[in-house]
């Protein structure tokens, strides 16, 4: 049976983090963070919403843990709800220390992205029943 700590959501992205992205103390840089988690929840909203979706806020950044060079970053998402044109995703980022070490959770927010259309305007999210049949919601792909 597995002691590890759970995460929340759905594995989206996992990445090692390398010496380009420290910051002048030698921890990984905080921005470097939030931008693997915000490609990660954009996989996440666009896959819902099958289509361009931009990032229009981003509540409740939390930063746990420094991130260290070596380290794998895996970031967790899932849509923690949905409104007209917008969605929330909650994002949680964890590090496997050293690539073999234990895990642990770095950072959490949630981000809400905005459904566009072809000229930037937001458009409304379809409902589950009304996306094509190819699509699968569960799908890690
Ligand atoms: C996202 C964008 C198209 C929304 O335009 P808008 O004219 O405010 O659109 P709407 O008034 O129709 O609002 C769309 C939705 O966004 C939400 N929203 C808009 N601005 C928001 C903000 N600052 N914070 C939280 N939610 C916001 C609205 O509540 C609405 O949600 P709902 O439809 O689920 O009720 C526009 O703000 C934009 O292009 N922003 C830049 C996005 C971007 O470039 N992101 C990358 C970061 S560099």
């Amino acid at each position: 049976m597995s002691s590890e700590p759970e995460s929340k959501g759905r594995l989206t992205t996992r990445t090692v983090a390398m010496p380009a992205d420290t910051n002048p103390a030698g921890d990984i840089f905080g921005g470097w963070v939030v931008s693997q988690m915000d490609l990660a929840a954009g996989i996440c909203a666009g896959q819902r919403a099958q289509t361009r979706v931009v990032t229009v806020s981003i509540d409740g950044m939390s930063f746990i843990r420094p991130v260290k060079v070596g380290d794998i970053l895996g970031v967790y998402t899932y849509v923690e709800s949905i409104g007209r044109t917008s969605m929330n995703i909650h994002v949680e980022a964890w590090v496997r220390r050293g690539r073999i070490g234990h895990r642990e959770k770095v950072t959490e927010a949630s981000f809400k992205f905005v459904a566009i259309d072809d000229d930037g305007k937001s458009m409304p999210i379809p409902a589950e029943e009304d996306l094509p049949d190819y699509v699968d919601l569960n799908s890690d792909f």
